[in-house]
């Protein structure tokens, strides 16, 4: 039975999932499978956008004679001929003898290596920028050699601002029941299999990501529909953000990736010991036993990580032989501006550390750290002080963000005015630095209230841990929030205390403004830095007066009102099936089930007071 997808009026999911598939390309690991997607453009002509894996093929074609039903098939734009996407072909083909295939040169040289059937006559060969009118659509045609092999191309819908992106912006994992990526947790949940997808399908070509980008850059995107995973619609820079790092090299994190070859766990032992140095000197640390994790975790994991450890066992007078497999995987992969330290270790002539060294000094920056350790069979008491060292240097590598920042560069005002006319009564997440602790809260009340200097108010409750950190720096960050924000940005910043719990330990972000003090990079059009002048107490709050120091724009979404918050993002509250009346927290909608609500009742999820609770 088929199963379709509904996209637009006129354009139809019409694709499918194969979750027993084991190895993607036979190499990939697919743990929650993957989707094979296809769409058909029903205009005046019809118009399919590549096919599907051999695998489901049978689903693919009842949902696509569902979705075209008494209709002809005009055209198949094939933009990627790897047999994922291109498996169908023939049969389609066949199927459709009147189907006319739209493509480039270097497709059509590979549809004849693929499939001994007779293409010339039937093919509509096109060039970057060509176009193709179906109708009310016009199809605009834009090569991406090797993202993510040399015959790529992808289309743009100029009507509904839409791109096919070929496997650009695709991800492992099979799609349950949501198309959307707005439909899910993206960042939460999908994240890492999408990291995990493009480190190790385009990784390699980063340099051609990028060009695809710029290219992608100059015409409006509304939508982008890649051929594996989520249909983005909203929100796109949650993800096109993410592609342009991953295609620039640059890490996502600062932090320690430590990779291990241990055959009998005594350099495991070195690696763990040198993990737990750095997380006393409060550095975030992730271990792989090569041996165990998949190679295509570990190339994720170093896609994200600034800094690397790899720590080898002598096998055979070279590396061992699992690591030595993911280093050379790794430079295939074309890793690039990292920091590298080694670890070597053997019960005779250990070789292992010169041999990573030497593999690794290809890649383009990658920088080796001179204190490689070495250890004979294990650990001993007297190389504790070497491991130190080494955490040591590591830990100074990964300085501070903030510590890049040149203050005497920063120009003489460094405040986008555009940034100021994004404040409204909306909803800001309030960050401050306390040494290395790092808090942010929601408030709502931000107010310009001079322009010489540029004075701003900003009322924050007593109970807000970022309120005492303030007091004690005078300095802050706000960032404001757009209406593309989820509920889940207010509940992790409004909704718990940093008192308990580290905010900021999973973002997967380490944007930070010139102040050194965070700011969110997410959901947010604008960020200003403040420099406490005064405050006045005013009983539940405490009302800063702060000078603007720096002010700039992230993005042109329009701020989040707290109107709109009430009505489009914060959840409906319910009461429990029993109790039919309560009082309703009009900030976080937490319920308090009881026909009384005393005066000094203080709301247990965002700790506003009584005034805030209607009854209901
Ligand atoms: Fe999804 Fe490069 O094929």
């Amino acid at each position: 039975m088929h199963c379709i997808k509904k996209i637009t009026s006129d354009l139809t999911w019409v694709g499918a999932n194969d979750r027993r598939l084991a190895m993607f390309e036979g190499v990939y690991s697919v743990p929650n499978g993957v989707s094979y997607n296809s769409y058909l453009l029903t205009d005046d002509k019809t118009v399919l956008f590549d096919t599907v894996d051999k695998a489901v093929q049978h689903r693919f074609f009842e949902n696509l004679k569902e979705a075209l039903g008494d209709r002809p098939l005009d055209y198949l734009v094939i933009q990627h001929m790897e047999p994922d996407h291109s498996a169908a072909v023939k049969e389609l083909a066949t199927l459709y003898p009147q189907m006319k295939i739209v493509c480039n040169n270097k497709t059509l040289m590979m549809l004849k290596q693929f499939f001994d059937i007779e293409f010339d006559s039937r093919t509509l060969i096109v060039k970057e920028n060509d176009t193709l009118n179906t109708g009310k659509h016009t199809l605009h045609f834009i090569m991406a050699p090797m993202v993510h092999w040399p015959e790529v191309m992808v289309t743009y819908d100029s009507t509904d601002k839409i791109l096919f992106s070929a496997d650009a912006f695709g991800a492992f994992g099979a799609l349950n029941g949501a198309l959307f990526a707005d439909e899910v947790d993206f960042a939460k949940d999908y994240m890492d299999e999408a990291r995990r997808y493009y480190a190790n399908i385009v990784g390699k070509y980063g340099t051609q990501v990028q060009a695809l980008l710029t290219k992608a850059s100059a015409v409006e995107i509304d939508m982008i529909c890649p051929l594996h995973g989520f249909v983005w619609r909203k929100n796109l820079q949650d993800f096109t953000t993410k592609y342009a790092l991953w295609g620039s090299y640059e890490p996502e994190e600062r932090g320690v990736m430590i990779a291990y070859a241990s055959i009998y766990g005594n350099t495991e032992n070195a690696a763990e010991i040198l993990s737990s140095q750095l997380r006393d000197r409060g550095i975030k640390t992730v271990m792989f036993d090569v041996s165990v994790t998949p190679a295509s975790d570990i190339i994720s994991a170093a896609f994200r990580w600034s800094h690397i450890v790899f720590a080898s066992a002598t096998y055979n007078a070279g590396i061992f032989v699992t690591m030595e497999s993911l280093i050379s995987d790794l430079v295939a992969h074309n890793i690039q501006n990292r920091t590298v330290v080694l670890i070597e270790n053997g019960s005779w002539a250990p070789a292992s550390g010169g041999l990573m060294r030497s593999k690794l000094e290809k890649c383009k920056n990658v920088k080796v750290l001179d204190n490689t350790l070495r250890i004979d069979s294990s650990v001993k008491a007297s190389q504790l002080p070497d491991i130190a060292a080494m955490a040591e240097a590591i830990a100074a590598d990964i300085k501070p963000v903030s510590a890049d920042v040149n203050r005497s560069e920063l120009p003489d005002n460094p405040i986008d005015f555009t940034a100021m006319t994004k404040l409204t009564y909306g909803l800001f997440v309030l960050t401050a630095r306390d040494g290395d602790k790092d808090n942010g809260c929601i408030i709502d009340t931000v107010v310009q209230v001079g322009d010489s200097p540029i004075r701003i108010t900003a009322g924050v409750r007593k109970v807000n841990y970022t309120l005492d950190m303030i007091l004690k720096t005078g300095e802050f960050n706000l960032s404001i929030l757009t209406e593309g924000s989820p509920f889940r940005i207010f509940e992790h910043f409004g909704l718990q205390s940093g008192k308990n719990v580290d905010k900021f330990a999973e973002c997967g972000y380490e944007d930070r403004s010139s102040n050194g003090i965070r700011y969110v990079p997410e959901y947010t059009n604008g960020v200003i830095s403040a420099k406490v002048v005064g405050y006045h107490d005013c009983g539940t709050h405490i009302l800063f007066v702060a000078d603007v120091v720096q002010a700039f724009m992230l993005s042109n979404e329009p701020s989040v009102s707290y109107q709109y918050y009430a009505e489009h993002i914060k959840p409906k509250p319910a009461l429990s099936q029993e109790r039919t009346s309560g009082f309703i927290c009009t900030v976080c909608g937490y319920v308090h089930e009881s026909d009384i609500l005393p005066d000094d009742f203080i709301c247990p999820l965002c700790k506003q007071g009584a005034s805030a609770f209607v009854k209901v």
